[in-house]
């Protein structure tokens, strides 16, 4: 096994530049996602990684050696798609075996290599079967095996659940990771579903137009967006923005919107006078009555364990609150709302960065925020 580093990475198609100057580093042994919408440029590196595709610039070492010139063949790296195509006329023992034949490894160690795999990936009664009677799950599975039996540095997943329906996915998504757990291989996972790398991942790239926007663990980047466009994407229902117009004195505490006075961590530095966003998860909100900040129920979905009400305010602003199912609101209902001060995010809106979030007393442990402008 082996870290992979990328530096200055760069890829252009013509004009349009896909990946813009990526710099990261994936550690030995971890699971590391690259999450963003489609068309941000994940697929594009994860090629340039696996050799499919040359970079315009930039560099990319496996383990001490650079690689950014190497064949794919050359590389020791398996690379798993979402559309996975098996050999449908050779059995699960054939398709598992097949990279290995290839190579011209001897029988015996072939035999083993296979039947590890298989047993790894439960799949040891299946050896037998033909793949054109598998399930998607199995067929999945085949598609792994045939990855793992490899051994190689790394392994690289472009989306690998994205053909499978949601109920299964998260099935797969605990198998691969308890699989990433047993072989503590150096993962590099493409998704463009934050549910999927919030659940997998050690660390997270969020990529947005071809750059990364922020690194770092699930929860740091959850808890600590680096902006708007982060807050935005990871979570469901997503984070409520309050726009509002203010000057913030060091130290402030509180942030006029309408009428109101919203709470907020005590700003580090002076906000001069600009157009700021008050960033607050659904889970932080609370319908108080008495709140001086008053809104109309719109609507109130019951998922049983909790409800999401989306209520609108006097500033015609939508706001999403995860409640408890104890909590009574009906469409037509006016009330108040009130946040939980200490896990606001508040961002500039012209350039989308976070001033002040929720966790800034914490020192960070991934890598750095990508440009973040704190204060
Ligand atoms: N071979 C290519 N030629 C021209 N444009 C490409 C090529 N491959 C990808 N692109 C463009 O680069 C951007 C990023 O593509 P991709 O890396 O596949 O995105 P993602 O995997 O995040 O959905 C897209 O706008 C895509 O159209
Ligand atoms: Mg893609």
């Amino acid at each position: 096994m082996a870290d992979i580093r990328v530096q200055q990475l760069r890829k252009a198609f013509g004009d349009f530049v896909a990946v813009k100057d990526s710099t990261f580093v994936v550690n030995n042994g971890e699971f590391f996602c690259l999450l963003g919408p489609s068309g941000c440029g994940k697929t594009t590196t994860l090629r340039m990684i696996a050799g499919l595709e040359l970079p315009t610039e930039g560099q990319i070492f496996l383990g001490q050696e650079d690689v950014t010139f190497k064949r794919a063949s050359a590389r020791d790296i398996a690379f798993v798609f979402q559309m996975f195509a098996l050999y449908p006329h050779m059995s699960v023992r054939q398709n598992i075996a097949f990279p290995l034949v290839s190579q011209g490894m001897p029988r015996a160690e072939i035999d083993t290599r296979v039947a590890q795999a298989a047993a790894t990936l439960h799949i040891t009664h299946l050896l037998k079967h033909a793949v054109s009677g598998l399930t998607s799950g199995d067929r999945q599975r085949v598609a792994l095996g045939r990855a793992i039996v490899r051994q190689p540095l790394a392994f690289m997943m472009d989306e690998p659940l994205g053909a499978l329906d949601a109920e299964f996915r998260e099935l797969m998504c605990l198998e691969l990771r308890a699989l990433h757990d047993r072989l503590g291989a150096t993962t590099v996972y493409v998704t463009h579903d934050q549910r999927e790398a919030m659940a997998m991942a050690d660390k997270i790239a969020i990529m947005n137009q071809g750059v990364i926007e922020q690194l770092g663990a699930p929860q740091e980047i959850y808890e600590r967006p680096a902006s708007v466009f982060v807050a935005d994407f990871m979570g469901s229902p997503s984070m409520n923005f309050i726009p509002t117009h203010a000057a913030l004195a060091r130290g402030a505490t509180h942030l006029p919107v309408g009428n109101a006075a919203l709470e907020l961590p005590a700003v580090q530095d002076h906000v001069s006078a600009r157009a700021l966003l008050y960033g607050v998860r659904p889970e932080h909100v609370r319908l108080d009555g008495d709140a001086p900040l008053r809104a109309e129920v719109m609507g109130v979905e019951y998922l049983g364990n909790c409800q999401i009400v989306t209520l609108k305010t006097a500033q015609d602003n939508v706001v999403r609150a995860k409640v408890d199912v104890q909590t009574r609101a009906a469409r037509g209902d006016q009330t108040g709302l009130a946040f939980d001060s200490a896990q606001i995010t508040l961002f500039d809106q012209d350039s989308g960065r976070a001033i002040r979030t929720a966790r800034d007393d914490l020192p960070l442990t991934g890598a750095a925020l990508t440009g973040a402008a704190h204060g």
